[in-house]
């Protein structure tokens, strides 16, 4: 079962346009159920007419919240708040995110947060820049290392991880990475676990890839780069796209 997950971010702009989008989605998710679980992560404000509007097996999540209950945050929201709104899942430590202040530190909070309350994390990892001496390696590892530094494996297999090279994410992206690249961080990324949990459990933490993924490249994603599927912004905005791109991943090659 590969994993296509599409990150609204800040969009769209009318709920009109929510309701279209989350119908359309549904569509996809119903056409691909069979080899696709799809899971979508509207803005917060969107949630109570995602929720009403998305069909089975259609998934719901949300994007970011606050590190602490503290009601004293302005503009932020709880984990509580996304749960009773109905997010099953939501994505942390995306690098829009990083960019505003959420570091690993808040990001590990935000992870208990989460279990607390039972929502499942997708968690957002990536460098900012490549070098060709491999430095960039050491940035995943420390933003592995503190989220998964207290966490029981039983918490771990649950969690989804996205790597989101950050020089790929987005309009400004200089490009997509490579199947080759990608799976080099598969690797990294599931060696970490192994020695951390065992072999069994870092298996079984599923491994997307995120940034500037779309219908043409998102195939050799999975077939070359040890991708389990995808965290998508841009081309989960349009349906036809988003359609293509499902289609690409689950059709076999002839
Ligand atoms: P993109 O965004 O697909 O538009 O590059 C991906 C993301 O930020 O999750």
């Amino acid at each position: 079962m590969l994993y296509l997950i599409g990150n609204w971010k800040m969009a769209p702009e009318k709920n009109s346009q929510v309701i279209d989008l989350v119908k359309k989605t549904t569509a996809i998710a119903r056409t691909y159920k069979k080899s696709l679980t799809t899971i979508i992560c509207p803005p917060a404000v969107f949630l109570p007419a995602v929720v009403k509007n998305a069909k089975v097996p259609l998934l719901v999540g949300a994007q970011g919240l606050a590190a602490s209950d503290a009601i004293a945050q302005t503009g932020l929201i709880s984990a509580g708040m996304l749960k009773d709104n109905g997010a099953a899942y939501c994505i942390i430590g995306h690098s829009e995110m990083r960019a505003r202040g959420d570091n690993n530190e808040i990001v590990k909070q935000q992870l208990t947060k989460l279990f607390d309350k039972k929502i499942v994390p997708i968690l957002c990892i990536g460098e900012k820049t490549r070098d060709t001496q491999g430095w960039y390696l050491s940035e995943i590892k420390e933003q592995l290392e503190t989220a998964f530094a207290d966490l029981v494996p039983l918490q771990a297999k649950k969690i989804i991880i996205a790597y989101e090279p950050v020089w790929a994410i987005g309009k400004d992206a200089t490009r997509a990475a490579t199947p080759a690249e990608c799976r080099e961080m598969m690797i990294f990324i599931r060696k970490m676990l192994s020695d951390k949990y065992d072999e069994k459990i870092a298996k079984s933490i599923v491994l997307l890839y995120g940034g500037s993924a779309d219908e043409f490249n998102a195939r050799s994603f999975v077939t070359d780069g040890a991708a389990q599927g995808f965290l998508v912004g841009r081309v989960s905005l349009e349906a036809k796209r988003l359609e293509a791109l499902a289609k690409a991943i689950t059709t076999p090659e002839k």
